[in-house]
């Protein structure tokens, strides 16, 4: 199988923690002689290579992390430009994001499967998980923690040839946190969380508090 993988972060492939989550994936899908063409949407001199590419590949993988609950603009803006194919293509999806709980992720995975039909493909499900905000930040041995776990689903989709399996969808973790937890991330947010990122707002050069409601 050859795999026509797009990363949809609008960051720099350097800078993106999708980059790195497909490096372990990757390894993992091409185990079993799979093949792979990576292509970066920030970048927007490779578009028209990437439009070429997806007209030409029948297995394609998009990569998205989750931005302000929904499908980078940028990413989107490519979409748009793709015409709806008549032939036999499957369109599979890796959706990742900051926070951990899985449903934050499930509206982004239900907009992704209505995406593949429209334009025109067969859905090869999508690979959801959160608790990624940190990857490009860590070092190399805290990283291959959080994005080591990707090797193992590169092997399924390598075997399967998409993410349909129960293996796949176990992947994601907890839908919802216990109520404790609930309960202390939100302490954390009204109080440390708040007053650093106040902190941060104000070596800025931000005046106001981050909670000043000016036409209240
Ligand atoms: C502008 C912006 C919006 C984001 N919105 C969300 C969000 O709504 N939910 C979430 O869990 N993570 C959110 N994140 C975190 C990213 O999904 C997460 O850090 C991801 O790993 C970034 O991948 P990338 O570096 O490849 O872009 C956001 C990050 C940015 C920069």
């Amino acid at each position: 199988m050859h795999v026509m993988i797009i990363n949809g972060s609008p960051r720099v492939k350097q800078f993106s923690n999708t980059d790195k989550i497909l490096e372990e994936f990757t390894k993992g899908m091409c185990e079993n002689g799979t093949t792979f063409e990576q292509y970066e949407i920030s970048d927007r001199r490779q578009w028209d290579a990437i439009r070429e590419a997806y007209y030409q590949n029948e297995n394609i993988l998009i990569a998205l992390p989750l931005y302000v609950e929904c499908i980078p603009g940028l990413l989107m803006e490519f979409l748009e430009t793709l015409h709806h194919r008549e032939d036999k293509v499957r369109l599979s999806f890796i959706l990742q994001s900051g926070f951990a709980e899985g449903i934050q992720l499930r509206c982004g995975e239900a907009y992704l499967e209505k995406l593949a039909g429209r334009l025109g493909c067969e859905y090869g499900g999508t690979l959801v998980k959160g608790d990624n905000f940190s990857i490009r930040l860590l070092g190399e041995e805290q990283r291959k923690k959080v994005t080591g776990p990707y090797e193992n689903m590169g092997r399924e989709f390598g075997k399967q040839g998409n993410f349909l399996s129960d293996t796949c969808r176990s992947f994601t973790g907890p839908e919802v946190f216990p109520a404790y937890v609930r309960w202390m991330l939100s302490l954390i947010f009204q109080t440390f969380a708040k007053k650093g990122f106040n902190r941060f707002a104000k070596s800025w050069g931000c005046k106001e508090p981050l909670d000043y409601k000016p036409y209240e």
